[in-house]
């Protein structure tokens, strides 16, 4: 078949089996003959520079669409924490007071260390899975969370005709190593923690990848329904999840104050052989009449508490201080201890910060180390056992030379700092790892190992030389642990960005104390590459978020310009800054309601999506528009009532301005 006509029909299959599987939750093929299918489609496509209509494209590897916003029924709110039994006893005092004379019953249950999730069910069928967001209003992640096997996709018993069900989304630790292996071969940067790779893929846009990672998930929560649901306390609402086939974790149990304690240190006791991440213990009275009798505080409920457990911690040994060279030329001291095993991250290299934190610990070669790491924090050593120190210990000697480079260091303050600049090669793969980050040029095939290859075969001597590695082609293609199609791939993703958006290009240049945010404010505000390189002192002063430090850093890098920006210009082609005209729908809420005969709502969304609006699907008082098209149903009336502007199909064209 030639293969334009393959791709044709390639891109219909998948089309349909897309629809099959999130619209109708009807797939009629597997997980893998999909992904077969979609590899098949992507490669062909990659050999005729096709991707634009391509099922690829929507649901394309860089996140950049916003997700729809939605309104929880019930507002999903945050506990207060308590650290030990004095703090608990309060809480179960401010209890005792407002009511009297009735026995409590407490719920106890592991605090997860995850993403909180609220599953929406109408007359029984799951039709929404929103994230926590503010509390008010979260992220539909609906087709994401559809990707977790153990979700029922309906409540066959006792369904009301609405419920809100919560729960916490997470990774279990084998899953957790298994996606960083994943990562670390594929070049790309890994994630800090379970938790932080769970909001990673629950908010992954690349629905291929979150299916290729196995989230799991267990539920714990009551929040809006309908009044034909009579569930009357926490335990008889976990019972209902059981009978449903929902997860429920099997550490919860009931029981007086007391029993509360105790299965308080029995869940802190079994934490280190779980294989999923708990932070703590949730307490909460199980009496649903008790619970709205006690009403809430701010943002956090009276009739629940989280009893936090500690950070993590274990002891090490320091088998060595060593010293690395950044980008910036800031020269970072760091331990490498004997690996340990911390909230699912082995760690082996700790930082150390800077000369003062040396001194301060009085660290040692051989200490024993205490090695702290909490959620998504970066490991720290906070505490040096001086007690068990039996001679063999060292004190660390400061260079007074680069290690990558050997030039003489300089003392600025706490810190060293060897400024040579590119032609050290430390800094220059620092730069050059900054360069083709995720968040910068998000180039995928480099990993630090191939990286440092680059760099050390004098391939790649300024960044511009990234652009010119065919050139090497032979040579890379034959180096050990590179197959001939992952170079070729490599290429592929160097090519594709040689026409960088503005703003990521700011980002890219890696400018001291410039970021994602800063970066996209100077986009706006000068619109051209050339027009930024220009601009004096004042110029710079004139944006709100920059101040007399980051105008004289933006300065003082195009001054000194240690990257080679003109021969970067010579390989690049950078997109000006397009303010669209439409910018009007700018961050506005605009709900869809009815049907129309003109568009699809499905075009509508797209259109809104394009020209920066955030297409919602509850009508609240923070919609700002709503699109009504022939039967509209009850959002109509909400809107009417909340007096939003209503847009009608004859006036659709003028307010999309198409
Ligand atoms: S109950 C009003 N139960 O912790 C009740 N939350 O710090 C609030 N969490 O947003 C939630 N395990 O994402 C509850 N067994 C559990 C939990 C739990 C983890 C999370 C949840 C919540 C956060 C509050």
């Amino acid at each position: 078949m030639p293969i334009n006509d393959e791709i044709k029909k390639l891109r219909e299959e998948i089309d349909r089996h897309n629809k099959l599987y999130h619209t109708e939750d009807n797939p009629e093929i597997t997980d893998a003959e999909f992904d077969a299918l979609y590899a098949r489609l992507k490669k062909l496509e990659k050999k005729l520079g096709l991707i634009d209509s391509s099922p690829i494209s929507k649901v394309g590897s860089k996140p950049s669409k916003n997700f729809e916003k939605h309104d929880h029924l019930k507002p999903m709110l945050s506990l207060s924490n308590v650290f030990n039994f004095e703090e608990f006893n309060k809480f179960e005092e401010r209890i005792n007071k407002r009511i009297i004379n009735e026995e409590i019953i407490y719920s106890v249950e592991p605090k997860f260390d995850g993403i909180g999730i609220s599953l929406t069910y109408e007359n029984g069928n799951l039709v929404r899975a929103v994230t926590r967001g503010d509390g008010i209003t979260g992220e539909v992640v609906t087709e994401n969370v559809k990707t977790i096997d153990n979700i029922p996709r309906k409540i066959e018993q006792g369904a009301p005709q609405n419920i809100e069900i919560r729960g916490e989304i997470f990774f279990r630790l084998n899953d957790f190593e298994k996606i960083n292996e994943q990562l670390e071969i594929d070049g790309s940067k890994k994630f800090v923690s379970p938790r932080n790779a769970a909001a990673g893929t629950l908010r992954n846009l690349d629905l291929v990848t979150v299916k290729q990672r196995p989230l799991d998930v267990f539920f714990y929560g009551l929040g809006g329904h309908s009044l034909d649901l009579n569930i009357q306390s926490q335990k008889e609402f976990l019972k209902f999840l059981e009978i449903n086939d929902f997860p429920v974790n099997e550490l919860v149990s009931f029981g007086s104050k007391e029993h509360a304690r105790e299965s308080v240190d029995q869940i802190l006791g079994s934490r280190d052989s779980l294989s999923y991440e708990i932070d703590g213990a949730v307490i909460k009275v199980n009496d649903f009449n008790q619970q709205n009798k006690l009403g809430f505080v701010s943002k956090a409920p009276r009739w629940a508490i989280a009893w936090k457990f500690p950070a993590s911690e274990k002891y090490s040994k320091v088998a060595d201080v060593l010293f690395s060279v950044g980008r910036t030329g800031i020269v970072t001291p760091y331990a490498t201890i004997e690996p340990v095993l911390i909230s699912g991250a082995n760690i082996s290299n700790v930082t150390l910060h800077n000369l003062d934190e040396v001194k301060r610990l009085d660290i040692k070669v051989n200490d024993t180390v205490l090695v702290k790491r909490a959620g998504d924090v970066i490991p720290q050593i906070t505490k040096v056992n001086a007690e068990v120190r039996d001679g063999s210990e060292k004190v660390v000697n400061i260079p007074e030379f680069c290690p990558s480079c050997g030039d003489p260091l300089k003392e600025e303050g706490p810190f060293l700092r060897c400024d040579v600049g590119m032609k050290c090669p430390a800094q220059l793969l620092g730069y050059f790892e900054h360069f083709v980050s995720r968040k910068a040029m998000n180039i995928d095939g480099l990993g630090t190992k191939i990286n440092q290859h680059l760099i050390d075969l004098g391939y790649v001597k300024e960044v511009a030389d990234l652009y010119k590695l065919r050139k090497f082609e032979t040579e890379l293609k034959s180096l050990e642990g590179f197959g001939e199609k992952s170079i070729d791939n490599l290429f592929d993703s160097i090519e594709s960005t040689r026409s960088p958006e503005l703003e990521t290009f700011i980002n890219a240049l890696g400018m001291p104390e410039v970021g994602e945010s800063t970066a996209s404010a100077l986009a706006r505000h000068f619109k051209s590459f050339d027009t930024l390189r220009l601009a004096k002192y004042e110029d710079l002063m004139q944006i709100d978020s920059i101040g007399d430090v980051v105008a004289r850093n933006i300065l003082e890098f195009f001054e000194s310009d240690p990257v080679g920006i003109d021969n970067l210009l010579q390989e690049l082609n950078i997109n000006d800054f397009v303010v669209s005209e439409l910018s009007h729908l700018d961050g506005k809420r605009i709900v869809i309601t009815g049907s129309f005969n003109e568009f699809s709502r499905e075009e509508i969304k797209d259109i809104i999506k394009e020209k920066g609006g955030v297409p919602s699907s509850g009508v609240s008082p923070n919609t700002d528009f709503v699109i009504l098209g022939e039967n509209p149903g009850s959002k109509y009336k909400k809107a009417m009532e909340l007096g939003i502007e209503l847009v009608t199909e004859d006036k659709i064209k003028n307010f999309l301005k198409l």
